[in-house]
């Protein structure tokens, strides 16, 4: 799963990188450089597109769907039409549009990453510490990587049931995160605790 994030993250560069080189032949008026630029890359830019495609479909079945990736998704699939239209027929304001538009899905895919432990969690109504751990678990979206029971391994997630690591250790962990693991800095010292005893449980 490591290797799929990284595979897709250096397609979607590679993608980028390709497009922003048209774009300046474009915008520069060098219309034979871009064509025979174009002609010769156009098996690699044919495998990246779909190496970068089957990755990120990979990726969306076995992840967590967020609002952020679906907006990046239809940026992306905006993007193409527009790019194909916009580079065929020189149409410079249809090419700046599709690129920004690819751009803004890649500031988005980092935007989303970086907050995605930024999770607050309301304990108040947990009857005990392990009532309060497993709201904590059901709300901080630990399920959708580590599974109800702990032993999904979702995303190269460790299952939590087999776990060889102090209780120091998992919370250090759940705090700063292990990627692609977000960190979770806004859950309270007590929810910590909570959670990791709640955790705890997986084990029998
Ligand atoms: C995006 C998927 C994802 C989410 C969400 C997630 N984890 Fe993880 N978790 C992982 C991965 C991947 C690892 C393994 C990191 C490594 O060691 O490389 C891991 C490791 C751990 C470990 C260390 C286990 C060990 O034996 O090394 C603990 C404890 C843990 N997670 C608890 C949690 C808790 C609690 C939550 C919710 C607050 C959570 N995780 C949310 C993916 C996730």
């Amino acid at each position: 799963m490591h290797n799929i994030v990284l595979a897709h993250r250096i397609l979607v560069s590679l993608f980028l990188l390709q497009y922003l080189v048209k774009l300046v032949l474009l915008l520069a008026g060098k219309k034979d450089q871009l064509a025979s630029y174009t002609k010769s890359t156009r098996i690699i830019e044919m495998l990246v597109s779909v190496g970068f495609l089957v990755t990120g479909i990979y990726l969306l079945i076995y992840t967590e769907i967020t609002t952020l990736m679906i907006v990046k998704i239809i940026c992306v699939f905006a993007a193409i039409p527009l790019a194909v239209i916009g580079f065929k027929k020189g149409n410079k304001a249809l090419a700046v549009l599709s690129v920004v538009l690819i751009l803004a899905a890649y500031g988005l895919a980092e935007a989303d990453k970086k907050h995605r432990g930024d999770i607050k969690v309301d304990t108040t109504s947990a009857k005990d510490n392990l009532d309060a751990g497993k709201i904590v678990y059901q709300n901080a979206h630990c399920i959708g990587c580590h599974g109800a029971d702990g032993k999904l391994a979702m995303s190269g997630a460790k299952d939590l049931s087999i776990t060889t690591l102090t209780i120091d250790e998992q919370k250090a962990i759940i705090r700063n995160g292990k990627s692609p693991m977000p960190g979770y800095k806004d859950l309270t010292d007590e929810q910590l605790n909570d959670l990791v005893q709640y955790i705890g449980g997986f084990r029998k």
